[in-house]
């Protein structure tokens, strides 16, 4: 009897060392048993977050999109227009020219550099539609890994928005760094920036957020601007725009384009990465575009061609619906204007939600210095809090950001600015 129960007991001891073997060599057999598992992505794993909190106060200032007064994501008038009429005209479904078409191009960079712009007059411009500033930034890092004839090195202002790293370097270019925030003052480090980029080897890459830097809503002034194109063409560096935010900025779509315009003043030819993600509000549409200003025509079309190579076997040709809204938009007069008159609804709101955080922190009795808040500019404050005070807030208050104290200023509304100011204060006195 105690013979068989031993036995018995072997025999369940046998088949489960059996289960769990086969378990470890179905592990080792599958393709993927090797595979870690990866770090969530920081912005989305706050909305994941903020999403099972169950608290109604609740606000999030880690997304990067527009919210209107109620805190609802917001579809331009002048979008909703255009896209009546692409409705009704009943177009067909046809693949884009691997480039995107001449008109999108045309619209997209006329809009970056002005309707006058002599470079696109004469030709001068390779002009591709990407998959939106993402894909603009990748293929000009694809045709840069490529072409540029120099070192094949990428500097970035620190800190930078996240995906530029991984973008150029996934690219195959080296990315490097110069310096750009003062922390100490939470505006731009002028000296730094400049010291670093005279130290840049000549014949490397530098890469400038056109406005409403990303994450600090920092930018230079007109003069540091002009400064920074005199050193960069002294040191011979090539200069990339990431252009992001035309409009979004100021309101006013020349205004934001005042350093890319002055460099191009100054004579220097360029990359250029735009995107209609925010200033049209097509984030989902993936719209945007991809230029180099080059020496000559002959010279663009021959970059162009080359740059049609490299997109063929990465996606083949773009999507084509946001490009029709774009240029619905940008080719009607009445519908353009009215645009405009969207975008500058769309930046008043954040600026006016900027003084009034700033007011409400100061009639708390908060002593900080806040002045940044409304010195910067765009969707981000870079708010200087640090990470503590951060996971304070979330703890506390249920208001949820990056841990870089990075709030989007699109989050904040007329409704929840007053409890945001209150949180803030209690976690920075
Ligand atoms: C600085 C900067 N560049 C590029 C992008 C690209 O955006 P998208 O690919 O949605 O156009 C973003 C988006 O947040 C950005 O902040």
């Amino acid at each position: 009897m105690a013979c068989s129960k031993a036995l018995q007991g072997s025999a369940v001891l046998l088949r489960n060392a059996t289960i769990c073997n086969n378990v470890v060599s179905a592990r080792a057999s599958s393709w993927w048993g090797a595979v870690q598992m990866g770090p969530p992505d920081v912005i989305l794993g706050v909305t994941e977050a903020f999403k099972r909190d169950t608290n109604p106060k609740k606000i999030n200032l880690g997304v990067g999109a527009y919210r209107d007064d109620n805190g609802k994501p917001f579809v331009l008038p002048s979008v909703r227009k255009a896209e009546t009429l692409i409705f009704e005209r009943k177009m067909d479904k046809e693949y884009s020219p691997i480039s995107g078409t001449a008109d999108f191009c045309k619209h997209s960079i006329q809009l970056a550099l002005g309707e006058d712009s002599q470079h696109v007059a004469n030709g001068h411009n390779a002009t591709v539609q990407a998959i939106s500033g993402t894909g603009a930034l990748r293929v000009g890092g694809a045709y840069l890994a490529s072409f540029f004839p120099g070192a094949k090195d990428i500097y970035l202002p620190t800190p930078s928005w996240g995906n530029h790293g991984p973008i150029f370097r996934h690219s195959g270019l080296n990315v490097k760094a110069y310096r750009y925030y003062d922390p100490s003052t939470c505006g731009f480090d002028f000296k730094g920036a400049l010291e670093d980029l005279s130290k840049i080897p000549e014949r490397s890459i530098v890469l400038l957020h056109a406005c409403a830097h990303n994450p600090t809503g920092v930018d230079p002034r007109p003069e540091q601007w002009a400064e920074m194109s005199a050193l960069v063409k002294k040191r011979n560096l090539f200069p990339f725009f990431d252009m992001a935010y035309q409009g979004f900025a100021s309101g006013d779509v020349a205004k934001d384009a005042f350093a890319v315009r002055a460099f191009l003043k100054d004579g220097h030819q360029m990359a250029l990465a735009q995107s209609f993600a925010k200033n049209m509000g097509l984030y989902g549409e993936r719209a945007g575009a991809f230029s180099l200003i080059c020496g000559d025509k002959d010279e663009a079309a021959r970059t162009m061609s080359q740059i049609k190579i490299l997109i063929r076997p990465m996606y083949s040709n773009p999507p084509i619906n946001g490009a029709r809204l774009v240029t619905e938009i940008l080719g009607d007069a009445s519908l353009r204007q009215e645009w405009l008159g969207d975008v500058k609804l769309m930046a008043d709101r954040i600026i006016s939600v900027r003084s009034t955080l700033q007011n409400n922190l100061k009639k708390l009795g908060s002593t900080r210095n806040w002045q940044h808040i409304t010195d910067q500019i765009g969707m981000f404050c870079f708010t200087g809090m640090n990470q503590q005070q951060c996971e304070r807030l979330t703890k506390d208050f249920s208001v949820y950001l990056t841990k870089d104290g990075r709030i989007s200023m699109a989050g904040v509304t007329s409704k929840n600015v007053d409890y945001l100011a209150e949180a803030i204060h209690a976690v920075t006195k």
